[in-house]
């Protein structure tokens, strides 16, 4: 059993929980312009249309249950006593739905607000509006509290300290098209790890790592679980 296992987990992991993913087929980007509705300038531009689309995937989010391959990295981690480093670009909450705690959100979370004025960050309401004043400052400055394209990806020092002490590196459900979340495996080898994708079929970066299990991942990672802890 590998010492310390980092994860890294994409939209495919919340898929089979009924929420969308955003390069597949008529997913979120094919069906929305992200420049208007993932970027600081498109929330300055229109901050009503932003909010309308994050209360929209807020709620869908907070309908959603966990899928077997939440529940299953959970169980992975309460087994591994605090060697799993579990790392989402995911924004939807399932990770704490299925009982994981400490969840690396590098893109943020729908469940989280951020007042643009004083920084001050509190717990998303399900409905959010623009002019919503702060809780803290009283500007009516509130937006989600999401890493828009262009903004920095939150807790990469701590993402980076557990890559270069990383023995395994399993990247699950991501497309590998987004940095620098698609370069994680190339730290992970550059330390010695073994790199292993679960994914539905390969992603950009599928020849970057030793070895690969593809198919759906209420299927492919409740089985790479069972044969990590039979191990
Ligand atoms: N099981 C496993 N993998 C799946 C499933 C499934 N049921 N369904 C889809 N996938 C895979 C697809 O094959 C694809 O490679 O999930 C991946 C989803 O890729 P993307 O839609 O690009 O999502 P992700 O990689 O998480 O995007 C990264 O881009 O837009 C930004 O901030 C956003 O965090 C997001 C980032």
């Amino acid at each position: 059993m590998p010492h310390h296992i980092v994860i890294l987990t994409g939209a495919g992991l919340s898929a089979e929980s009924g929420l969308g993913t955003f390069r597949d087929k008529g997913g979120l980007w094919e069906t929305n312009d992200l420049a208007k509705l993932a970027t600081p300038e498109g929330f300055a531009e229109d901050p009503a249309r932003v909010h309308a689309f994050y209360n929209a995937r807020r709620d869908n989010a907070a309908r959603a249950e966990p899928n077997p391959a939440h529940h299953a990295l959970h169980h992975l981690s309460a087994q591994h006593e605090g060697r799993v480093t579990l790392i989402t670009q995911n924004v939807d909450a399932l990770h704490e739905r299925a009982g994981s705690e400490d969840v690396i959100h590098m893109h943020g979370a729908l469940h989280g607000a951020l007042c643009a004025a004083c920084e001050h960050r509190y717990p998303a309401p399900p409905q959010m509006q623009a002019s919503d004043p702060c809780p803290n400052c009283g500007a009516p400055r509130t937006r989600p509290d999401i890493v828009w394209f262009g903004e920095i990806p939150y807790q990469m020092e701590r993402i980076e300290g557990a890559l270069l002490s990383a023995d395994l590196f399993v990247a699950i459900g991501t497309s590998g098209s987004v940095y620098p979340a698609a370069g994680f495996v190339q730290l992970a080898r550059a330390v010695g790890a073994q790199t292993l994708e679960i994914n539905l079929d390969p992603s950009d970066v599928a020849s970057d790592f030793d070895t690969a299990t593809y198919g759906p991942a209420s299927e492919t990672v409740p089985a790479w679980v069972d044969q990590m802890l039979g191990s």
